[in-house]
Order: C-alpha cells, then sequence, then structure tokens
C-alpha cells in the first residue's frame, strides 16, 4: 500500500473553511485530519462538533477525527454522528483503553490510539492486535506549526515490529512537524499516514505541497 496523507485543518484559514475544504477535495488528499482539543488535555482549544457537523456536508474524503480530549468515552458516538471515520484518543487520556477501543468500534469507526513523544511503544503491545491505527505525536500534541522531534523515527520502527510480531493490521501516523524534507525518511521508517497541518495550509501551493507529500 502506497502512504496516505492527511492534512490538518487546524492551520487552515477559518475565515475560508469552504475554500480550504474544497482544495482537499480537489488535491491528492487521502483524508482530513481535524484536531480536536479540550483545553484540559492540551493546553489549547480547537473547535467541535457545531464545526464538524458543517465540514461533513462538503469533505468528500474519510474524516480522520484526532481527539486531544479526556474522558473521551462521552463523546464517541456524538463524533461518530458528526462524520468521523477514524477516531484516535490518547493512551495518556484513557484509564480503561480496552474499553474505549471497543466502544469506539461499536460506533462503526475506526480505531486509533495516540502516543505522545514521552510514551513508548511497548506500552500497546496487550492490544495492538485491536487496533485500526496507531497515531505518533511527533511533537508535543496542541499546537500547529512545531519542530519534529527526531526520536520518532525510531518510534515508527519499533513499533512497526510490534505490529508484525503479532501480525497485527495497524495503520502507524505520524503527526506534527511533517514535511516535504521529512516525509521519505518517515515513510521509509514504517509510516503509512502523513499529517500535516502548517506544511499544507501555509504553502502558497497547497495542492502542489500535498503531490509532494504523496510521491515523496
Ligand atoms: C497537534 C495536532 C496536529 C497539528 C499538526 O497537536 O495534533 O495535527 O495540526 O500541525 P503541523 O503539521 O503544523 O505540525
Ligand atoms: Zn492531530
Amino acid at each position: 500500500m502506497s502512504h496516505l496523507v492527511a492534512p490538518s485543518l487546524l492551520s487552515a484559514d477559518f475565515l475560508r473553511l469552504e475554500e480550504e475544504i474544497s482544495m482537499v477535495n480537489r488535491s491528492e488528499a487521502d483524508w482530513l485530519h481535524l484536531d480536536i482539543m479540550d483545553g484540559v488535555f492540551v493546553p489549547n482549544i480547537s473547535f467541535g462538533f457545531p464545526v464538524l457537523n458543517r465540514i461533513r456536508t462538503i469533505i468528500e474524503k474519510p474524516m480522520d477525527v484526532h481527539l486531544m480530549i479526556v474522558d473521551p468515552d462521552r463523546y464517541l458516538e456524538q463524533f461518530r454522528e458528526a462524520g468521523a471515520s477514524v477516531i484516535t484518543v490518547h493512551y495518556e487520556a484513557c484509564t480503561h483503553l480496552h474499553r474505549t477501543i471497543q466502544a469506539i468500534k461499536q460506533t462503526g469507526a475506526k480505531a486509533g490510539v495516540s502516543l505522545n513523544p514521552h510514551t513508548p511503544v511497548i506500552l500497546l503491545r496487550e492490544i495492538i492486535g485491536t487496533l485500526d491505527l496507531v497515531l505518533l505525536m511527533s511533537v508535543n500534541p496542541g499546537f500547529g506549526g512545531q519542530q519534529f522531534i527526531e526520536q520518532t523515527y525510531r518510534k515508527s520502527r519499533e513499533l512497526k515490529t510490534l505490529i508484525l510480531d503479532h501480525g497485527a493490521g495497524a495503520l502507524i501516523e505520524v503527526d506534527g512537524g511533517v514535511t516535504q524534507e521529512n516525509a521519505r525518511s518517515l515513510v521509509d521508517a514504517g509510516v503509512d499516514v502523513l499529517v500535516a497541518g502548517n506544511s499544507v495550509f501555509g504553502s502558497p501551493d497547497p495542492i502542489a505541497t500535498i503531490h509532494q507529500l504523496k510521491h515523496c
């Protein structure tokens, strides 16, 4: 499988949201990445259901919803109803992660778990076989436009080994500081899904940048 590209809407111009989503529709992007922040799990607040419910009426690509919120179990059904194809929760925000994964699957969405930069991959050993996706944070979550953390290459290789050792099918997604410069090295390290916010929406030609990320 060739890798996927998921532009992160957090870096879009929210005054021109319809145009930005139309650009994603016209591009080679595979998914649209949507960052939900609660101001508690991360030191920032983004957007929520009213925005997602409008986006879902025009987006033609799967909505990849990244929940940076505490106690996500309360809202899983609502995110599914708001159009999420993939729902990713944070390892660090879930006390009963196995139960949360089952609950995501019951909504009909694909289930993902995200690891902060300090969280080792091995902590997923007991649940790796149940996951559709693992999101490795390559910056500390909360903001777009941060510097990529280099240890992510090693984490991705370790995660790939863990997945293969368990005969599991989880995709590896990397989120934070992804650019045309590091995209190829990430794919070589086993990454299946590249999330890119600032490098896409801050680009003078976002469609060309998405093309470069797709064909890195
Ligand atoms: C950060 C978010 C990312 C963010 C990435 O907490 O999870 O999805 O939008 O932005 P860039 O690609 O600019 O680092
Ligand atoms: Zn994200």
